[in-house]
């Protein structure tokens, strides 16, 4: 098998769209066996089956612990191990502190932080067994500046932060490595969602000047899966064109 990830298993979340699908097309292209894992369960299957016989589609909601550990123990079951684990799937809520509620906060913080957390236990918990890993948290520049109008969110990037240094600390003498990628504007579902104004306000201030891409986000998963980055753990990878650097 050719590519930087020949023979190994990856598993990534959020992977019916946007940028995990990406990243999930990037690492197939690398020679992984990839389970793509989604709330949308259907559309990961239509997904993977555009791949090969090496794409996996999984109903998964991360924010389950009973969903997490069957993902991970079905993965393990049939591929006999799991090398890899993008924590990306992601929801906003966003609004002011006036209007947002606690359903708006929780509802966030229980996707991204808590399915985070989930994700990392999970997934490291197979990985410290096998003697080596690679597990990779989406955060946000959000979590880095704090965005107005994303309390919830910005709180959740941020926490991810931490979150991947305390486990990178925790399993680096497992050899198992645990990074997170901020990237700052990217085209997706989740942006086109945005007021046109906004979008174009944020992506005036980004020093290239453009918003990027799912692939260009994808180019620094796969760095960080692959034996690239074999020396670094706790990291914190900024993909955003320059913006709040
Ligand atoms: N697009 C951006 O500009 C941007 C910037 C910074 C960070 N991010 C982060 O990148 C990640 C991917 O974002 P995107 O823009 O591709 O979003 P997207 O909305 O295009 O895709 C998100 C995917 O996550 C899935 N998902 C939502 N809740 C889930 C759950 N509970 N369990 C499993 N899957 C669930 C959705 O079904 C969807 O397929 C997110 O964590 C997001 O916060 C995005």
């Amino acid at each position: 098998m050719t590519g930087l990830l020949g023979g190994k298993t990856a598993i990534i979340t959020g992977a019916a769209t946007g940028i995990g699908l990406s990243i999930a097309g990037q690492f197939h292209a690398h020679g992984a066996t990839v389970v793509l894992a989604d709330l949308d369960g259907s559309k990961s299957v239509d997904a993977a089956s555009s791949m090969s016989e090496r794409a996996y589609g999984f109903g998964c909601d991360v924010a389950d612990e009973d969903s997490v550990q069957r993902l991970v123990d079905e993965t393990v079951r049939r591929f006999g191990k799991l090398d890899i684990y993008v924590n990306n799937a992601g929801i906003t809520r966003d609004a002011s502190l006036r209007k947002m509620t606690t359903a708006d906060f929780d509802a966030v913080i229980a996707v991204h932080l808590r399915g985070t957390w989930l994700g990392v236990r999970a997934a490291s918990a197979a990985m410290r067994d096998a003697g080596s890993g690679s597990i990779i948290n989406m955060s946000s520049l959000s979590g880095k500046s704090g965005n107005p109008g994303q309390t919830n969110y910005s709180a959740a990037k941020a926490g991810i932060v931490g979150l991947t240094k305390a486990a990178a600390k925790e399993l680096a003498h497992k050899n198992v490595r645990v990074n997170a990628i901020q990237p700052g504007l990217i085209r997706t579902a989740m942006t086109a969602a945005m007021p046109p104004e906004v979008f174009a306000e944020r992506e005036a201030a980004i020093p290239m000047k453009r918003a990027g891409e799912p692939h260009e986000v994808a180019g620094a998963a796969l760095f960080l899966a692959s034996d690239l980055s074999s020396y670094m753990t706790g990291a914190v990878l900024e993909v955003g064109g320059g913006r709040l650097m």
